[in-house]
């Protein structure tokens, strides 16, 4: 199979290459990111390119599958920007791939979509409603781009929904949190959290083309890990706050460019937003090598052993 990866050079990209390039499944791997690369892939035919260029059709051609990942992960402040690149650069990566023939898109998104919000069901599933979070800009554009996939390519499609991801590469701004001094207990509240290994959620991607499968999937890790314990997995401390404080000094510290969070994920370190699994072990076969707790561990002992 020929694949081409939008966001070839991130974290997942690096992760889904280096499985692919040990599997004789996979012929040709195009890549496809902004930044200079020098990677080591034998298969891997690397482009410097904006997913807004109208140049992308060329390289789309041949292609049998697009896994479509590049998006705005850490916030930055230009949202025009931000959306430009998430709903423009979505909206033009479905369209000349159609355009160039691909039979197969993998659209990624996360089970952030079914937003932070204190009346969630104990375990969230594929068909329930996506209620995001009123200003969550990524939130919002993942799920635009579901719609926008939706309806561009009916039925033929993969969305994948992994809840956070974790491993021994790690650099998202996410476990950047945990980098904190402290951290709040939001209202006392104690949430249950959930994480998948950087290694699962490649083979899930190499499970959905192999399968041929179609259909939306959460991917995430077994089990929960408490708030608390994870603050103290991490050898920080843990201190009650309540939200309109922790909120109104992030709002500020965001507003003057002093931090890389903004006040909205507090939302979700405050309410569950844990996704179930079933579908996709039932379905795709996908069952995950990881509990959420080891991908903690994973990413904690690699932190330990300096890997970054
Ligand atoms: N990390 C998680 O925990 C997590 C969880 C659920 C879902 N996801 C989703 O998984 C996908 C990959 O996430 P990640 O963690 O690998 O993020 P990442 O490391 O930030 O990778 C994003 C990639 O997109 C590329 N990109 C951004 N803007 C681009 C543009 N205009 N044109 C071309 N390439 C562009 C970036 O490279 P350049 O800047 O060099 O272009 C980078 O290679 C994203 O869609 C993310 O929302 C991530």
């Amino acid at each position: 199979m020929d694949v081409a990866i939008t966001g070839a050079a991130g974290y997942f990209g690096q992760k889904i290459i280096s499985l692919m390039e040990k599997d004789d499944f996979y012929n040709r791997i195009i890549g496809i990111s902004r930044r200079e690369w020098r990677h080591g892939f034998k298969k891997l035919e690397y482009h410097r390119m904006d997913v807004r260029s109208k140049d992308i059709k060329n390289i789309f051609e041949g292609v049998d599958a697009i896994i479509h990942l590049a998006f705005v992960v850490s916030p930055i402040h230009n949202q025009k920007e931000m959306y430009d690149i998430d709903i423009n650069g979505t909206k033009n990566v479905i369209r000349a791939g159609a355009e160039a023939g691909v039979k197969k898109f993998v659209i990624t998104s996360s089970t952030m979509v079914y937003g932070a919000w204190e009346d969630n069901p104990e375990w969230l599933k594929e068909e329930d409603e996506t209620r995001g979070h009123p200003t969550y800009y990524y939130n919002k554009h993942k799920i635009m781009v579901e719609k926008i996939a939706k309806e561009m390519l009916g039925k033929e499609l993969v969305i994948l929904r992994p809840c956070l991801v974790v491993g021994q590469h790690v650099k998202h701004f996410y476990v950047d949190l945990l980098n904190m001094p402290f951290l709040p207990l939001v209202d006392g509240r104690n949430p249950r959290m959930q994480f998948v290994h950087e290694d699962d959620v490649a083979r899930a991607y190499d499970i959905v083309l192999k399968k041929n499968a179609k259909g939306i999937f959460n991917i995430v890790g077994e089990g929960v890990i408490r708030w608390k314990e994870l603050i103290e997995m991490a050898g920080k401390h843990a201190i009650k706050m309540p939200s309109w404080l922790i909120k109104s000094m992030l709002k500020i510290a965001w507003k003057l460019h002093a931090t890389k969070f903004p006040p909205e994920i507090i939302d979700f370190v405050t309410y569950e937003w844990v996704a179930s699994g079933e579908k996709a072990k039932h379905e795709l076969g996908f069952i995950p090598q990881y509990s959420s707790k080891e991908t903690v561990e994973s990413y904690l002992n690699a932190r330990q052993r300096n890997y970054f």
